[in-house]
């Protein structure tokens, strides 16, 4: 379709002479238990707040409302290749568990505003979780189960839940991922202590016991389920949080994104039409995973609010069994959609360059592609739309904002394609580019990132319990503009391009991690004098982390011992997704006269990029010596 065909301009354009009006509108899609007097309060919270003074309840939205008119419509197919099983589940069956583990939680002395931590592998149960806490007004914080104790210890003590809600393991590929030990390390390790879990045997993996503060998840549902008890769903208010989802910042404590209900549930409905294209009934899959926002936005609340089936799949794009996997979903399921990051595709490629397991499957059903959560390359892209004959869709956006920034909307009629730009802001956004002196740059011109505020339903209010650190984060280096930390150019077309952060955190495999907190951890050993983490090119994680130490004169240990400890030390303090494979000790770092170390021109050595000697370096020689230890280590691009 060509831009004259597609409805973005007008949509946009109605947006921007009236947001309050527009998103009014779009707030009839939702059913309140109140409806908001004030569609936008710009004197509350730290840059306005969104449907102020209305009551509503999400689970509701998402299960109890679908179950009445499309009880017998599947609302979540789970498919484990890992596990061999295959299971779907109705909307009025999920209304029935949801509400059955609702009341367990209430039982557990859980009530509205206390936070509920959920550390659980990709199985209904886990989204069962999150909705049962939506029905009762609890906050719930799922953490990404590639996360190691000490970083689910971080979280537990800053949400400090009342409860928390895992299971007996996770499968990872052909791994088995015991989740327990991990949850106990944690636990141990934290200065907040739940007063119970509840625990989901799996029988890949169960734990030899469940007792004292650890209760068994079937036998409660089931003890529940007997006695006939179930949860009705709590009236909250729009802004009342209805999760906290913590992502790497610029240092090792993760900021804990809060996520409202009111204006979660406008954007995220807005969205599935509008952008996606999608129609309730359809079946919508996000590859992804419940521990990050694309899992809770695109795998649990976004499909449910519109009445879709949604996917939960527990697998990988290869391996589980081969580089076919994603095709059979599509083809049994019937899925409309598919939603992933490059990297899956990247995979793939790498595996089946030809897609030729493509032809033992039929995804006839499949309308487009949606690729988000790193850059997409244009190799990457082509390729997809070669093999996949249908749009392929990419679109940026982050954790903070909850739904899509830049995208091409589908469903209003998709612009033409420019490789490698995300295309256009959606409605809700005002996407600006400045320079480092806060003025705007001309078309084409690099620089930061911003969006004007107010930032529109759906996105951060603040960050949980810390106010002045979301201000400080996000609002403090462009008045009037939320900072996106990404780098880019919007062109004389209007398409954003999206090339990179401003600060330390890289994408691995399109998921978040902050150099700085590897830092943090390659310091902590007590050989290593100083270090650096830089993200490297990959060519199929897109980045890997990459830290260069220096170690002290008394080290007893050979650098090349250190290395691998460094190499454990991350993983046991971040967790395996954090893809620390490379420790390199280098004899000094390189450093301006000030002492700050030239992070940005080291990367450039390691990615193989033309680069330049910075003025203001200390030590010249230093990066040559660099460039010829990451050829000898075989990093350089
Ligand atoms: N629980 C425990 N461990 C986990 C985990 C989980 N939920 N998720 C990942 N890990 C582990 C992996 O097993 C791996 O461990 P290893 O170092 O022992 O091999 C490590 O963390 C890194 O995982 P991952 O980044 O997934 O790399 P991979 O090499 O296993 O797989 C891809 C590479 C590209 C196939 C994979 O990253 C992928 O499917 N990406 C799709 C994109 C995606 O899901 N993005 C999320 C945001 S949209
Ligand atoms: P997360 O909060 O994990 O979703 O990561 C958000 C970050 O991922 C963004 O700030 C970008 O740096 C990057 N990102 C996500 N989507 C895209 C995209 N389509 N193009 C470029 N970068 C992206």
């Amino acid at each position: 379709m060509s831009s004259t065909q597609s409805r973005y301009h007008e949509v946009y354009a109605r947006w921007k002479s009236d947001p309050v009006g527009f998103w009014r509108e779009a707030a009839r899609e939702i059913d309140w238990i109140k409806p908001a007097g004030t569609v936008f309060n710009p004197q509350s919270g730290a840059y306005g707040r969104w449907f102020e003074g209305a009551e509503c309840n999400t689970c509701y939205n998402a299960v109890d409302r679908h179950a009445a008119t499309r009880g017998d419509q599947a609302a979540i197919v789970y498919d484990s290749p890992v596990t061999q099983s295959k299971r779907s589940i109705t909307y009025a069956e999920l209304q029935d568990e949801v509400a059955t583990l609702a009341a367990v939680l209430q039982d557990m002395g859980v009530t509205k505003g206390d936070r509920v931590i959920i550390y659980m592998p990709m199985i209904p149960e886990a989204a069962f979780a999150m909705l049962a806490c939506a029905r009762i007004g609890a906050i719930h914080s799922v953490v990404f189960g590639g996360f190691a104790a000490k970083e689910l210890a971080t979280r537990i003590d800053d949400a400090k839940p009342k409860i928390i809600l895992s299971a007996s393991c996770g499968i990872e590929g052909a791994k088995v991922v015991p989740y327990k030990p991990l949850l106990d390390e944690a636990i141990q390790l934290a200065s907040t202590k739940p007063d119970a879990c509840l625990i989901y045997q799996r029988p890949q993996l169960e734990c030899s016991r469940i007792e004292g503060r650890d209760l068994d998840w079937a036998k409660e549902t089931a003890r529940a389920k007997a006695a006939g008890e179930k949860a009705e769903c709590v009236p909250v208010a729009a802004t009342d949080p209805l999760y906290v989802l913590y992502t790497s910042g610029t240092t090792g404590k993760p900021k804990g994104v809060v996520r409202d209900n009111g204006g979660h549930m406008v954007a995220l409905k807005w969205s599935m039409s509008n952008f996606f294209g999608v129609k309730p009934g359809e079946v919508f899959w996000a590859a992804s995973d419940v521990g990050w926002v694309v899992g809770h936005s695109y795998i649990v609340y976004a499909p449910l609010l519109h009445g879709c089936t949604a996917i939960l799949y527990e697998g990988k794009p290869v391996g589980t069994p081969d580089a076919g996997a994603y095709w059979r979903v599509i083809s049994d399921h019937g899925a409309v959609t598919l939603f992933t990051a490059p990297t899956a595709f990247r995979a793939i490629k790498k595996e089946d360059s030809k897609a030729e397991l493509l032809g033992k499957y039929d995804i006839s059903s499949l309308r487009a592609l949606f690729l988000a959560g790193e850059r997409a390359d244009p190799d990457t892209v082509k390729w997809a739309e070669d093999i996949l004959r249908v749009p392929v869709i990419d679109h940026w956006w982050q954790t903070e904002t909850g739904w899509p920034v830049v995208g091409n909307p589908l469903g209003l009629g998709a612009l033409p394609v420019k490789h490698g730009s995300p295309t256009v802001p959606l409605p809700g956004y005002t996407v600006e580019v400045l320079d480092e002196g806060g003025k705007p740059v001309p078309p084409g011109a690099m620089g930061s990132i911003v969006i004007k505020l107010p930032l529109p339903p759906g996105a951060l209010p603040t960050l949980w319990q810390a106010d002045e650190r979301f201000k400080e984060s996000y609002l403090s280096a462009y008045p009037g503009y939320y900072n996106t930390s990404d780098a880019g150019y919007i062109d004389e077309d209007g398409y954003v391009w999206v090339m990179g952060r401003t600060d330390d955190i890289i994408n691995v495999a399109g998921h978040r991690l902050s150099t700085g907190g590897m830092e943090e951890v390659l310091a902590s050993h007590p050989a290593v004098a100083e270090c650096a983490v830089i993200g490297v090119k990959d060519a199929l994680k897109g980045e890997v982390p990459c830290g260069f130490v220096v170690l002290k004169s008394s080290a007893q240990q050979s650098a090349a011992e250190i290395e691998k400890e460094l190499v454990g030390l991350v993983r046991e303090k971040i967790g395996p997704v954090a893809a620390f494979k490379l420790a390199i000790t280098v004899p000094r770092l390189p450093k301006t006269r000030s002492g700050k170390i030239l992070r940005g021109t080291m990367k450039k050595i390691a990615d193989g990029d033309q680069w330049s000697m910075p003025a203001t370096i200390d030590d010249p020689l230093i990066l040559d010596e660099i460039g010829d230890v990451l050829k000898s280590r075989g990093v350089v691009g």
